[in-house]
C-alpha cells in the first residue's frame, strides 16, 4: 500500500483518536493538530493519544485551527485532511455563542484557506446533525432554520466547504455524524452518562425528568 501523510484535525478527540488508529494500523503517515480544549478534560485527550506516540510515523502538533500561522507549517506533504475539531454541544453554544462560531466557522474557513497553498487531495469535514426546524418533506440539508448558535456555525462551516469546492476546486466532503459512540467518546455524551449511572444502579435524569432504573418505557 502506498503511504500517505493524513492530518487529522481535533485528533485528541474521541472520533480523531478512531480515525488515527485506522490509520496507522495500515502504515500511513499521520499528523495530528490538536489544542486539547479544555472543553473536557486534557487528560483524557492525552490518553487518547499516548499508544500513537511509540510509532515515528506519528507526530503530535498542539496548536489550534484559529491560529494561521501554525496551520501553514504544519500542512507540508499532508495529502489527506480530516477535520475533526470542533467546539461541540448545543446547549453550551446557547450559553456561549461566540466560542463554537470562532472555532466551527471561522476555524474552518481558516483551515480551508490555508489548504489553498497545500497539495492537498482531499479535505473531510466532519459535519453534524443541521436539520433545524423541519418545515416539509423531504426536507433540504443546505437551508434548514436553525435553532441554536451550534447549528448555525455548523451550517456556515458546511456551506464555506461547498463553496471551496465550487470556487477553488478543492474537493472535500463534510460528513454529517449523529451521535456517534464507542470506546473514548466524549464525557458529556447522554449515552455515556446513562450506561455509567445505569452500571452504578443510579438514577438516571433526563431533560430535567428524573426516573429511577429499570422503570424507563422501553
Ligand atoms: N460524537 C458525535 O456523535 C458527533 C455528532 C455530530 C458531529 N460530531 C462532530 O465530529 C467531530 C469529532 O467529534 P468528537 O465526538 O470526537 O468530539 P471531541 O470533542 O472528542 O473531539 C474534538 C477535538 O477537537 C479539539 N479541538 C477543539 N477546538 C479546537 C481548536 N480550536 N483547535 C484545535 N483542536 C480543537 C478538542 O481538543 C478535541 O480533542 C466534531 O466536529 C463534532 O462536532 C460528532
Amino acid at each position: 500500500m502506498k503511504m500517505t501523510k493524513c492530518l487529522i484535525t481535533g485528533g485528541a478527540g474521541f472520533i480523531g483518536s478512531h480515525i488515527i488508529e485506522n490509520l496507522l494500523n495500515p502504515g500511513q503517515e499521520v499528523v495530528c493538530l490538536d489544542n486539547f480544549d479544555a472543553y473536557y478534560s486534557p487528560r483524557l485527550k492525552g490518553k487518547n493519544t499516548e499508544p500513537f506516540r511509540k510509532y515515528d510515523r506519528f507526530k503530535l502538533v498542539k496548536d489550534d485551527i484559529r491560529d494561521k500561522v501554525p496551520l501553514n507549517r504544519t500542512f507540508e506533504g499532508v495529502e489527506y485532511i480530516f477535520h475533526e475539531a470542533a467546539q461541540a454541544e448545543v446547549r453550551t453554544s446557547v450559553e456561549i455563542p461566540m466560542k463554537p462560531h470562532e472555532v466551527n466557522a471561522t476555524g474552518t474557513l481558516n483551515l480551508l484557506e490555508s489548504v489553498l497553498d497545500s497539495d492537498i487531495r482531499k479535505f473531510r469535514n466532519a459535519s453534524s446533525s443541521v436539520y433545524g426546524r423541519v418545515e416539509y418533506l423531504p426536507f433540504d440539508e443546505f437551508l434548514p432554520e436553525q435553532l441554536s448558535p451550534y447549528g448555525v456555525s455548523r451550517l456556515l462551516a458546511k456551506h464555506y466547504c461547498r463553496v471551496f469546492e465550487e470556487d477553488y476546486g478543492l474537493k472535500n466532503v463534510s460528513l454529517c455524524y449523529f451521535t456517534v459512540y464507542g470506546p473514548r467518546m466524549r464525557p458529556d455524551f447522554a449515552i455515556n452518562i446513562f450506561t455509567k449511572a445505569d452500571l452504578k444502579n443510579e438514577h438516571i435524569i433526563i431533560s430535567g425528568i428524573e426516573r429511577i432504573q429499570g422503570t424507563l418505557p422501553m
